[in-house]
């Protein structure tokens, strides 16, 4: 992925749900998780924490919980995205998931966004990595390298924007 600037990351990030086996070394996993520290945050307040799991026996736990995210199961890496309950608590982890997706991206790792946040598995998933009970599940991310090469539809430039008035 190198040469590519941001914007390329930015508008090549797809949904992966599928990878290889290979693993992501440590290196890139840690600069990953330093994108993700770096997002905004309302008030400055950098809620969250974030797990890192490479275990495969979690990992399938894991995915094994969700409903949407069983293909987390064939995943070399998953991280979960927890926040302090703050009013914008959705908000920041959000920001940093968005940041985590790119930053997979720039590396040549493919990525998906697993609901957390408001998904009756949050408990079960929270409790497979012992995290506090006051702590919010914002988003369940897979990593790894892609193993296709999606192409959702998206909608068109023209269709979105609106100049001065709605
Ligand atoms: C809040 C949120 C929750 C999502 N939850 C899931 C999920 O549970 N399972 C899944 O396969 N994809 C999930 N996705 C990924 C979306 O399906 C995906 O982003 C969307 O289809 C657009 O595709 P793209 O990411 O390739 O642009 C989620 C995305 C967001 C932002």
């Amino acid at each position: 992925m190198q040469g590519k600037t941001l914007l390329d990351v930015i508008k090549e990030r797809r949904s992966i749900r599928a990878f290889k086996v290979t693993p992501i070394s440590i290196n890139i996993l840690k600069d990953i998780i330093d994108c993700a520290r770096l997002a905004p945050t309302a008030r400055n307040l950098q809620p969250w924490t974030f797990v890192v799991i490479t275990e495969e026996k979690t990992i399938k736990k894991i995915a094994e919980a969700t409903d949407y995210g069983k293909f987390l199961a064939q995943a070399p890496c998953c991280i979960l995205v927890f926040c302090e309950d703050t009013k914008y608590y959705l908000e920041d982890g959000s920001a940093a998931t968005e940041n985590i997706l790119l930053a997979a991206k720039a590396y040549g790792i493919g990525s998906c966004w697993i609901a957390g946040d408001k998904k009756p598995y949050v408990k079960k998933i929270s409790e497979i990595v012992n995290a506090p009970e006051n702590q919010k599940l914002v988003s369940i991310i897979a990593l790894g390298y892609p193993d296709e090469q999606p192409c959702p539809p998206k909608k068109s430039l023209d269709e979105v924007i609106r100049w001065e008035h709605w």
